[in-house]
């Protein structure tokens, strides 16, 4: 072990802290999946008091506690109490990817096929005969080896998982990490790797239903959304981007300036009632692979504002349309249409199928990697 580390066993739990700060990662059992995988929960916390709890199945965040302006910690993300609440029931056939790690292509493949290198690649059909989030069986759905330790930078989680090769269609055994940090700023930031051993497509993000008023405490159309983007990827009424792109001016799409998730959700603009609601991909203003700020969301009565930066390109902002009171989640919570917004740093959707989209190809040799931070302050 490092020299300045110290490291406490309880039962069944390792916490351990560099001894000049109080940020600890703690591993307890959590259960297994339907057929007998054990699932660990790793608890991040920093010496602020924020926590995260992530699941070795899917690499999910199943609980992530933030302050308010007030210093008073909420639960500000969906999600269950027990690893059966994400692999049983109405959830686990009407799936919402609640927190999770999602590949191996986050948002949509149209007609669930594509063509590399001459080949032709057919894939699961999930979605009105696209492909979503990686098909039947996604990294949601996967359990991941966990390893947890306190670094420099705060708890961390390094999960890995290997994707083989045809794996819900897609080429090449594809070796993942994704490696999750809880900051000292309040940041919980993921980090992403993975290598191939034959050409294939990948676009992996994170999934995490975010209410700043505290996880199923109502709906989330009084949030004030910034999105740093001039230009959306207009979509066909199963969501599969037309190739073309789109002005924001003078649309409901139009979010350069704070604004209410609920101005404009119920505006007639057919391609925002294909949602119905917001489920697009905005072009986010920054260079291509520069890491920047994609968007800023503010809750007003507690405060809490979430940063979302990335070097992804683009950024699929999604406002729990399809939430229909039919889950009942943490604290026995019931989640309705609305209560939740999602914001997915990605590529464009369908960019396999658009050759004027930024490639989401990785050839053998080449080492994919991308960076997500969800940043929490308070104003
Ligand atoms: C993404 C998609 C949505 C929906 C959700 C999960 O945001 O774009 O259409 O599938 O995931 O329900």
């Amino acid at each position: 072990m490092a020299a300045g580390l110290l490291a406490v066993s309880l039962t069944g739990c390792t916490i351990m802290s560099p001894s000049n700060h109080t940020s600890t990662i703690t591993k307890t059992d959590f259960g297994t999946t339907p057929d007998g995988q054990a699932v660990e929960l790793y608890t991040l916390r920093n010496s602020k008091g924020a926590e995260a709890d992530i699941m070795t199945y899917g690499g999910i965040v199943q609980k992530l506690i933030m302050p308010d302006k007030d210093g008073k910690f909420a639960d500000v993300v969906q999600g269950f109490d027990t690893v059966a609440g994400y692999t049983t029931g109405t959830y686990a056939t009407n799936c919402a990817y609640f927190g999770a790690l999602i590949g191996r292509y986050g948002n949509r493949i149209g007609g669930a096929t594509f063509q590399l290198e001459g080949q032709t690649y057919t894939l699961a059909k999930n979605n009105n005969g696209n492909s979503l989030h990686g098909g039947l069986k996604g990294f949601d759905k996967q359990v991941w080896t966990g390893k947890g330790s306190v670094g420099a930078h705060g708890p961390q989680l390094v999960l890995a998982y290997v994707s083989k090769d045809g794996e819900e269609g897609f080429p090449g055994n594809l070796e993942v990490t994704a490696i999750y940090t809880l900051t000292e700023d309040n940041e919980l930031k993921l980090e992403y790797t993975a290598r191939t051993d034959k050409p294939t497509v990948l676009n992996l993000t994170h999934h995490s239903y975010f209410n700043l008023a505290g996880q199923g405490s109502g709906d989330i159309l009084n949030h004030l959304v910034y999105i740093n983007s001039d230009k959306t990827t207009p979509v066909d009424s199963t969501l599969i981007t037309t190739g073309a792109f789109a002005d924001v001016t003078g649309t409901p799409f139009d979010f350069r300036k704070p604004t209410a998730i609920g101005a404009r959700i119920n505006d007639p603009d057919p391609i925002l009632q294909y949602g119905p609601g917001y489920d697009h991909n905005w072009v986010i203003n920054k260079p291509l692979g520069k890491f920047g700020l994609m968007a800023r969301v503010l809750e007003p009565n507690s405060g809490r504002v979430l940063e979302v930066w990335s070097d992804e390109p683009g950024l699929q902002f999604y406002t729990g349309n399809f939430l229909d009171g039919s889950l009942t989640g943490k604290d026995g919570k019931v989640y309705q249409r609305h209560y939740a917004f999602c914001m997915e740093p990605q590529h464009y959707p369908d960019s396999p199928n658009k050759p004027n989209f930024p490639s989401t190809e990785l050839k053998p040799g080449q080492v994919f990697h991308n960076t997500i931070v969800y940043k929490f302050t308070t104003e």
